[in-house]
Formats: structure tokens, sequence, C-alpha cells
């Protein structure tokens, strides 16, 4: 059989990757699809990384992304140069000559790929995206065909390995915030733009696709709460740690009655839980299926060969199902395009947590009682305070709190943040047990 000809759009970090892995695992890789991949086209604006790769003297290489979109030889193209544009434009333009889409960006996913899908669905191609979400761990494949069965609860994921790198290292070396980021970009794991990564962003992404595979709804990545990790101190990491938990960036998606919750936000969870011991740049999702109970997927989110490792698997299910009768593929968002459900994505203030909340009050007599009346009155209920020792008359003050809807904690901090006594905002953190 000929061999299926793939080609790249861009040569960075994961391009490189793909790249190499595909030549360094080419036998193998043939044995298991039955017909050897070869990567015939390359576009890159670096010519000088195809020699620091040392790729094969018989690929054709250009500057010119179209070449390789508009090239009748091509089968796959495999989109990875991240970003809204042309990013699109050359996808939608690859699917439009027919040919398969192989994509790491989840960006483009999250905010396009609805109309990507539905596109792919009437040429008659396919678009897959593993790489997108948690690098190299086959997260979607799970989702989307290991958990068929399921009705997926609930998910929560570390899905941006830069924040878990900043937190991990605040916590295990008292290590400050703007540093530990500097770090993470000098190794190549924050986005261009780390703000993407620190304020929720990266992680709103790909929580949003991860929603949709788990509850067959449209993307709605502009229907995501998003909270970063930026006003996280050193102390709240303390605080929790001396209460025995951790603080997590998760992305959580939950289905409750009515609807469904898709929030990304600094997240204290106990630290028994396998998940919150998952450090540094690494990933992990732990879903819980009502038939499978809970199962947690873990492994390197980040990087040039694990991120390969996503895409190549793509290129060879897309190899694989390339004689298969479009009706009978896996789709796209896990659930058939015409079934999709309007489940609403819940306002913030319907979601219950509980709550850590550190406040700074005024160290005199009757200032707890205000403060206590205030969160009874929103039928707030405490499950535990400490006061830490005062320091010029200020004391701060710890509280968890049971679970409530996030609208009465609302009013609760504003009529706390109103009173005298209080010196500043209050800090709170989501607080979940993950049980
Ligand atoms: N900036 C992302 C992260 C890279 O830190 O996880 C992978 O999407």
């Amino acid at each position: 059989m000929d061999p299926v000809k793939v080609g790249l759009l861009g040569l960075g970090t994961v391009g490189g990757g793909t790249a190499v892995v595909l030549r360094r695992n080419a036998d193998e890789i043939a044995r298991r699809v039955g017909r050897s991949i070869i990567v015939d086209h390359v576009a890159t604006l670096d010519l000088g990384r195809v020699d620091e790769l040392s790729l094969s003297e018989d690929i054709r290489v250009t500057q010119e992304a179209t070449d390789v979109v508009n090239d009748p030889d091509i089968d796959i193209v495999v989109e990875l140069i991240g970003g809204y544009s042309p990013a699109k434009e050359l996808v939608l333009q690859s699917i439009e000559n027919g040919k398969h889409v192989v994509t790491a960006n989840k960006a483009l996913i999250a905010l396009h790929g609805d109309e990507i899908f539905a596109k792919a669905q009437e040429k008659g191609v396919m678009v897959a995206f593993e790489a997108a979400v948690a690098g190299g761990i086959p997260i979607i494949k799970a989702m989307r065909e290991g958990l068929s069965a399921n009705h997926i609860e609930w998910l929560a994921g570390i899905i941006n390995g830069t924040g878990n790198f900043i937190l991990t290292e605040m916590r295990d070396k008292g290590r400050n915030f703007a540093d530990v980021l500097a770090e993470a970009q000098e190794l190549g794991y924050a986005e261009a733009d780390p703000t993407f990564d620190v304020e929720g962003i990266d992680a709103a992404h790909k929580l949003s696709i991860l929603s949709s595979l788990a509850y067959g709804i449209p993307l709605q990545f502009d229907k995501t709460y998003t909270e970063g990790i930026s006003k996280i101190t050193r102390e709240d990491v303390e605080y929790a740690s001396e209460l025995g938990y951790r603080i997590k960036h998760l992305g959580i998606a939950r289905r409750v009655e009515a609807g469904i919750e898709q929030r990304v936000h600094p997240t204290m969870i106990p630290e028994r839980r396998l998940i919150a011991n998952v450090d540094g740049v690494m990933n992990a999702v732990l879903v819980q299926g009502d038939a499978v109970g809970p199962t947690l997927y873990y492994g390197a989110g980040a990087g040039d060969e694990p991120t390969a490792s996503a895409v190549v698997a793509d290129i060879i299910d897309v190899a694989r199902a390339l004689t298969a009768d479009p009706h009978n593929r896996v789709p796209h968002l896990a659930f058939q395009s015409d079934l999709l459900a309007d489940t609403p994505i819940l306002p913030m203030s319907e979601v219950q947590t509980a709550f850590y909340l550190r406040i700074c009050a005024e160290d005199k007599p009757g200032v707890m009682a205000e403060m206590t009346q205030i969160l009874g009155a929103s039928n707030i209920s405490i499950e535990a305070i400490i006061q830490k020792e005062p320091k010029d008359d200020k004391a701060t003050i710890i509280m968890l709190t049971h679970v409530v809807r996030e609208g009465d904690m609302n009013d609760a901090i504003s009529s706390l943040e109103a009173l005298d006594v209080v010196c500043r905002k209050i800090t709170r953190i989501r607080v979940e047990s993950l049980g």
C-alpha cells in the first residue's frame, strides 16, 4: 500500500518532536497501521530547523504554509502553529481541500471547534486534537471511547503545567510567583503570552473541550468561569497545608440538576487525594463516571516528545480510519453531532462549593461575633476557624465553610468587606473534596 503522506505546519517544539517520533518509530508505526506514514512536506519560517532536526533530504520544505495545505499529495495536514490566525484559515482550507487534519491547538478548538467540525463533517474528513488537552495524556481518547459507557458525573483536572509548577515551587521551596514563572518560560512550558497560563485561559480552553466531550454539548469557552493563580500568596499555600489541604489550579466540569458547572479556579483539595500530589509541570485529570467510579489519568502535559506522542497517535488513528465510512467514525465531540444537548452552563452564582476565607480584621472584642452573624444570615455554616497571632492589632482569621451557593457567599463577602473592622479585601479559595 502507498504510504500515508503527512504535511507539517510548524517545526517548533511540538512540530520538531512530531517529525522526530515519526522517523524514529517508523517501523513500529507501520506495523501498527499496516502501511507507512511519512512526513512529505513541511512549512517552517525557520529553515535552520530542518538541519537541526536532521530531517530527511526527501522532505520538501517551504516557508509558505499554504503550499502544504494546497499540496495534492498530502493526505493529513498537521497544524502545529498554534494561536487563532492563520491557524484557523489554514485548517479550514485543508478541510476544503479534502484533507484530514490533526492539531494540538487548544485555543483554536475551544473557540472555533464547532465551525471546524461542521465543515469537516460536510467534507467527510477527520479532525483530531488529542494533543490539545493535557499534552501526552490520552484523555480525549479515554473520554470519547474508553469511558463511553458512562454518565460522566464530574471531572477535575490539573491541565496547565506552568500553573502547577508555580504552585508546587511556592509550596515546596517558598519561592515567589514571578521567579518561578520566569523559569517555566525558560523551560518552554509557558504559553507565548504567559497570562494564558497564570490567569487560567489556557486551562479554560482545555476544560471547555473536556466538558463538551463529557456532556455532548457544543464548545462554550466563553461561558467558562476563569480565575487565575496570580493572587495566591505564600501564606495561603501555608495555611492550606496546616489545614491538610493543597492548593491546585483546577478545571472542573460537573453535571448537576440545573445544568453544567464549567469553571477554572484555584481550589483547595484534601492532601490525601492522589491528584493533590501531582506536582511540577505534570498534568492529571480525574474523571468520575457512574459505572466505573473515579479514574485518574496522569502524565506530561507539555514538551516536545510527550505532546508529539499525542499528535502521532492522532495521525495513526486517522491513517487507520482513512478507508472507514465517515458515518461510522468516532464523532469529534464524542456524541453524534446532530444529537448535541442544549444543557445550560450554569452561572457561577449558582455553583455550590465549600470555601476557605482569609480575613484580615481588627483584633478587638465582638469582631468575630459580627462576622459570624453575617455568615449565618447568608445561610453559611462554618466548618473550622483559626485565628493567627495578631500583628499590629490586626488578626488573620482563616475560615473553612460548609458547601454554600456562590451567590450567597458573594453577598456575605460584600457585607464583611463593608465592616470597618475588616481591613482589606477578603481572599477566598473554593474547596472541593473530590471524594
Ligand atoms: N502552557 C501549557 C502548560 C502548555 O503550561 O500546560 C501545554 O498546553
